[in-house]
């Protein structure tokens, strides 16, 4: 794939951070085989059973300690840092291995492990500590902090930007995700309408894949450096 390209969007999931340690969602024994989705990724699921899902979350943000980035995480970095054209990264991943891997700009369209979002004023705010005990909001000293993170039924974030962006790259392409989950999963279609071209790269061929132009399968961690060096040129 040459360098030819102005304007790219790139969208990750969990697959990229696989081989970092962190657990996907649909994998044999991955999370939504260990936990029920309407138990801890919903809204009623957090009305239903508060503790349950305070400490899913509590768990999961501490699980943050012991994994680092991959190769995968610091080659796009890299590219951010060398690509002369538009770059947006935008992941359905709530870990924070992109930022440790260098990337400066990453929008987190499912929301992030390290955010508190108040449930009373709608504060979002950088937390790195538990919920379970039910600290005060930073802002407004209710103790209604739920984890910033999006659940089935609510609105990811930064859609309007995310969409302007896939109007008007050139290349669109998705890394280590299923294609399970809308939005996320439509945005080839919206980069194809667009005129641009489209890559998967993906350990095995995704719900998705046929809508690519093209699918590269691998794990990540070779795919991805793999891929950027051919963008810079190298
Ligand atoms: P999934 O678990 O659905 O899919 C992970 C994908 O990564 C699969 O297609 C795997 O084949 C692939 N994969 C696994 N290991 C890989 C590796 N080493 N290299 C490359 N690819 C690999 O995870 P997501 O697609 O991210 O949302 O899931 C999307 C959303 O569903 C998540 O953001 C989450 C979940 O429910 C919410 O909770 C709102």
């Amino acid at each position: 794939m040459s360098a030819n390209f102005h304007r790219i969007v790139i969208l990750t999931g969990a697959g990229i951070s696989a081989e970092s340690g962190i657990d996907t969602f649909r994998s044999a024994g991955g999370l939504w085989e260990q936990h029920r989705v309407e138990d801890v990724a919903t809204p009623e699921g957090f009305a239903r059973n508060p503790d349950l899902v305070l400490n899913f979350y509590d768990m999961r943000r501490a699980a943050l300690a012991n994994v680092a980035p991959n190769p995968a995480h610091m080659a796009l970095a890299r590219l951010e840092r060398e690509f002369r054209g538009d770059l947006l990264l935008v992941t359905q991943n709530v870990d924070d291995l992109h930022e440790r891997g260098g990337s400066a700009r990453v929008l987190h369209m499912h929301g992030e492990l390290k955010s508190a979002l108040c449930a009373s004023c709608e504060t979002r705010a950088p937390w790195l500590d538990a919920m379970l005990h039910r600290p005060p909001c930073p802002v407004c000293q209710a103790p209604s902090l739920r984890p910033d993170v999006v659940w089935f039924g609510e609105m990811p974030y930064q859609m309007g930007r995310i969409y302007q962006a896939l109007e008007a790259c050139d290349l669109f392409v998705s890394i280590g995700t299923s294609g399970a989950v809308y939005p996320a999963a439509g945005f080839v279609q919206e980069a194809r309408a667009a005129g641009a071209r489209t890559l998967e790269l993906n350990l095995e061929p995704s719900e998705g894949s046929s809508l690519f132009h093209d699918t590269r399968l691998g794990p990540a961690s070779v795919m991805v450096p793999q891929w950027v060096e051919e963008m810079l040129g190298g």
